[in-house]
This record gives structure tokens, sequence and C-alpha cells, in this order.
């Protein structure tokens, strides 16, 4: 049976305090689900300008405290979410990022070995498969504790189109993107459902749309559209920051709550789904000490080629990296 951790330490330390560092901020303080947020930046007077901003919402919000901090409170922390580093700007790649948040990350990796402590940590900055891959190396090759936010956000984006779509509650429409969190990420049509009716059958017999999605060609569509999100999101207002502070509320409730939630968290692979020795997301059972297993469900022919063509590309863009 799976237990509520029932630790007292609840500390979440979040690792920059931009636009995606305090979005999730702010919707895990709605949440309630930390005793207490540490904000931690290299911009100290921007940290603080949060801190102060979001404490004034303390009055309407469950109890729990919210102040900034450094590198010193990654010891006692329960959890690590690292947002920091450089953001897309419109027509950039999120691979564009590599080389200058790959310093970021192994700087903040060395402060976190420093400093003792064994908390999950969770990679957000981009590009998060990359990264969550160095910070894994940087932490001593554990890859329970170290995992990327992945594609949860292409999960969540792929549901909410198909649950316009469909016409159903998004809560019922179960639906994965896996690979890489970027322009060669994959569908996993074999493991989605809706209403526990497979993707492929659930059109037969609808008529709410006009694409129906037994078709390659609107299956296409619908990927290309989840794809498309951050690029439109980043052209239109300059950054992407709600849905993924959303999204880390939900991997940080499976941690702290030790929930055991199925997500598509990015992980080092070491033989499932034919990969090995490189950070994809496929889905994961997460809780209180980060991964606890990979699900390893049967992809289509596409979609496994789909998965090793995402690996190649990471694991040759790693590759020009170290050399
Ligand atoms: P931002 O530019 O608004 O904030 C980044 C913050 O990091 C800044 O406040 C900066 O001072 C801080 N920072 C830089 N170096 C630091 C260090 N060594 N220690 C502590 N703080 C440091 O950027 P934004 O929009 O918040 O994005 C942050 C990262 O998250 C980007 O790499 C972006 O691509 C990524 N991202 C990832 C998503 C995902 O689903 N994985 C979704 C959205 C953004
Ligand atoms: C996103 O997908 C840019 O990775 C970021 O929103």
């Amino acid at each position: 049976m799976i237990k509520y951790s029932g630790s007292t330490s609840r500390q979440v330390v979040i690792v920059g305090a931009g636009a995606v560092g305090v979005s999730f901020a702010y919707a895990l303080m709605i949440k309630g689900l930390a005793e207490e947020i540490v904000l931690v930046d290299v911009n100290r007077a921007r940290v603080e300008g949060e801190v102060m901003d979001l404490s004034h919402g303390s009055a309407f919000a469950p109890m729990q405290s919210i102040r900034a901090g450094d590198a010193g409170d990654y010891g006692n922390a329960a959890l690590i979410v690292i947002t920091a580093g450089a953001a897309q700007k419109p027509g950039e790649s999120r691979l564009n990022l590599l080389e200058r948040n790959a310093r970021i990350m192994r700087a903040i990796m060395g402060d976190i070995k420093a400093s003792g402590g064994t908390a999950p940590v969770i990679v957000v900055s981009n590009p998060v498969d990359i990264l969550t891959q160095i910070a894994i190396a940087e932490l001593g090759n554990d890859r329970r504790r170290v995992f990327g936010s992945g594609t949860v956000l292409d999960s969540a984006r792929f549901r909410h189109i198909l649950s316009r779509k469909c016409q159903v509650d998004i809560h019922n429409v179960h639906a994965y993107i896996l690979g890489e969190h970027g322009d060669s990420e994959v569908a996993a049509w074999s493991l989605s459902h809706v209403g526990g009716t497979p993707v492929a059958d659930i059109c037969a017999g609808c008529g709410c749309c006009d694409t129906p999605l037994a078709s390659a060609v609107n299956r296409e569509a619908v990927l290309e559209q989840v794809r498309h999100s951050a690029y439109h999101i980043i052209d239109a207002k300059g950054a992407t920051c709600y849905g993924v502070g959303m999204a880390l509320v939900e991997i940080s409730a499976a941690v702290l709550r030790d929930q055991h939630s199925v997500l598509t968290v990015s992980t080092l692979l070491q033989g499932e789904y034919g990969q090995r020795d490189i950070c994809l997301s496929v889905p994961c059972v997460v809780g209180r000490e980060g991964i606890v297993r990979v699900i390893t469900g049967s992809l289509s022919g596409d979609e496994q080629r789909g998965l090793d063509a995402s690996a190649a590309i990471l694991r040759g863009r790693l590759q020009a990296l170290l050399d």
C-alpha cells in the first residue's frame, strides 16, 4: 500500500526566480504542499522583490512560509527544483541554450553536492533532457534521485488538445508525449486512451470533430500543434510559465506525498525502450525518493523509431558538448 510520506521537512527550494520559478512558487503556495518555499537566484534584488510580493498573498493561502535563500539551503531541502538559466528568445530552439545552461547546471550541482543534502532534484531548465543527464553525472549517477520535468508539460498540452477535440473532461484523457522535450518529441498514441477506449477507436460514432484520429495525417497535425505550443507562446508573450508552473506542482506532489504518480518525466534510460545511457521522457512512477520505476509499455514501430530518433539527436548534442 502507498503510504503518505509523513515527512516533517517539506521545504522546497526553487533555484531560479524568473518567469518559471516564480510561477511555480505561486502555484505551489496556492496548493499549500510545502511547509517552506525558498527561492534562490543570482539576482538578489529580483528574488527579494518576488518573495515580498508572494509573501503578501500568505493571508489567502494555506499556512506556509516563503523566503529568499542561497546555496546554504540545499542541505535541508525535501525537494530542489532547478529553473535557473537562459530561456529561449523568439526563433531559438531549446537546444540553442545548451552551452550557456550546462555551465550554470554544473555550478548549481556542485553546490548541491557540497551541501551534503540528499533531496530529489528536478531539472526544468532547457534543454531539459541533456541538462538532466549532466546533473545526474555531477551528483554521483543516481538516476532515482535526479530527473527532469521532461514532457509532463507536453503530455498536458496533448491531453488538452484531445479533450477539446473529443469534448471529454481532460481528466478522462490519458495521453503521453515521450522522447525529447523539444522538436523531436513523439506522441505515444498506442499508450493513449479516452475513458478507457484507445484513441484509435474513440472516433467511431463520435462526430465531435471532422478530423478523426484514426488518420495518420490528422494525428501528425495534433502532434505538430503540441510541438509548436511553446514557440507560439514565446512569440506571443515572450515566455511560457503558467502551464509549466502547474506541471511542476503535480510533479512535486508526487515526491512530497510519495504518491507513486505516473508522469512522463525525463529519466536516464538503462535498457528500457531499447535505449541506454540517455535521458528521455517515458512514463515513470514518481515518489518520495524520485523515480521509483520506469513503466515499460509497448510502442508501435513508428513510435519506437521516433523515440530512437529523439535519442540520436540528444546523444549527438551531448557528445558535441563533451568533445
Ligand atoms: P528567466 O530568464 O525568466 O529566469 C531565469 C532565472 O535564472 C533568472 O532570474 C536568472 O537570474 C536565474 N539564474 C541564472 N543563473 C543562475 C544561477 N547560477 N543560480 C541561480 N539563478 C540563476 O527564464 P524562465 O522563463 O524562468 O526560464 C527558465 C528556464 O526554464 C529556461 O531554461 C527555460 O527554457 C526553461 N523552461 C523549461 C520548461 C520545461 O517544461 N522544462 C518550460 C518553460 C521554461
Ligand atoms: C515549454 O515547452 C519552453 O520548454 C518550454 O514551454
